[in-house]
């Protein structure tokens, strides 16, 4: 009998070092800009041209003056970036890191409700989240991100309904805030929903002194006990405008972690774990695992490669549109 001897296939870890370096040069030889998200790993942010929120990198994205975009981020990003400056060419790291708050709204079913409270006569415009697909905010009337959505509310006109979409808790919160009434879809997003309100109240007691920082893709309960809601661009603002140093309870994606730290390095950041629904167990899954799907050796690679691309569609024309006059006028 002979003996067959199998070896596993060797995987060689390259260093982040020589990537980034990498990245570098690519960059220049290629003729291309790279934009984070703030929630994509610190060490993509830090190689980053721009890292931002959602708002900052879509008006970034029209100021590029490369041939390229590399956007490290979810596919709607992408997306925008694309439908706000056709000319560029946009790659992303990986076309399959995409939103469960996008995927929440597809386009047929929200064409379907729109014709059904036509036909019940109702007088309504439609506002999308901006994490939504291309061909959703082709069927809206607005845009907005949670930087610009109080702004955004205020310029629907006040004898028209409104129609949020996809994210119930943002809409609710926006229900709250600006006094509006809303019908609102019932999405939401995976890494907001399920921070463990339990956990929340034991850091607080743990930490008296502390203050909660909640985005407002949080569910209502989470809201309630946070002292500030806002988007990630509001809570860098927030926690570099604080001189003295403090403990903050971070209820968002844990990547922010990181430029939260950059801005304000005085301070304490504890990310608020999550629960997961199928045991109740705490877990490490306030990380959004389309964001991580963003690596180094991927914004290598698509750079090198010129793949793969985000490639112009037609509906994206009437998308244009509406993201211009919500995120530019
Ligand atoms: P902002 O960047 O607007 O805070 O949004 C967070 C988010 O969920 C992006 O996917
Ligand atoms: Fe979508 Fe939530 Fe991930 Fe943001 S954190 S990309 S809203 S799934």
């Amino acid at each position: 009998m002979s003996l067959k001897i199998f070896s596993a296939p060797v995987v060689v870890e390259e260093d982040p070092l020589d990537l980034m370096d990498e990245i570098d040069a690519l960059k220049k030889e290629k003729d291309a800009t790279i934009l984070a998200h703030f929630y994509v790993d610190g060490e993509i942010q830090d190689i980053a041209d721009f890292a931002g929120d959602s708002l900052k990198l879509a008006r970034d994205a029209t100021r590029v003056t490369t041939s390229t975009i590399v956007f490290a981020g979810v596919h709607f990003m992408g997306e925008s970036a694309k439908i706000m400056n056709p000319k560029k060419r946009v790659l992303m790291p990986d076309l399959l890191a995409g939103c469960s708050l996008a995927d929440s709204c597809p386009p047929a079913q929200l064409a379907a409700f729109q014709a059904q409270l036509r036909a019940q006569g109702r007088d309504f415009q439609t506002v999308a989240y901006i994490n939504t697909s291309a061909a959703v905010k082709s069927l809206c009337d607005w845009i907005v991100t949670s930087g610009n959505a109080r702004e955004i509310i205020d310029r629907v006109p006040k004898d028209k309904e409104i129609l949020f979409v996809p994210d119930q808790h943002l809409g609710r919160y926006l229900v709250e805030i600006t006094g509006r009434k809303m019908i609102l879809w019932p999405g939401s997003c995976m890494v907001h929903e399920i921070f463990s309100i339990q956990d929340l109240i034991h850091a607080k007691k743990n930490n008296p002194r502390s203050i909660v920082i909640a985005h407002p893709e949080c569910p209502q309960n989470i809201l309630e006990i946070s002292d500030v809601v806002g988007g990630t661009e509001k809570m860098r603002q927030y926690v570099m405008a604080l001189k003295e140093p403090t403990t903050f309870l971070v209820a968002t994606e844990a990547a922010m972690i990181h430029p939260l730290t950059k801005a304000a390095p005085q301070h304490t950041y504890l990310p608020v774990p999550g629960i997961m629904a199928s045991s109740g167990e705490t877990c490490a899954c306030n990380r959004c695992p389309h964001m991580a799907r963003n690596t180094l050796h991927k914004v290598r690679d698509c750079l090198r490669d010129g793949r793969p691309e985000i490639e112009w569609k037609d509906y994206f024309q009437q998308a244009r549109a509406v993201l211009d006059k919500s995120l530019l006028q």
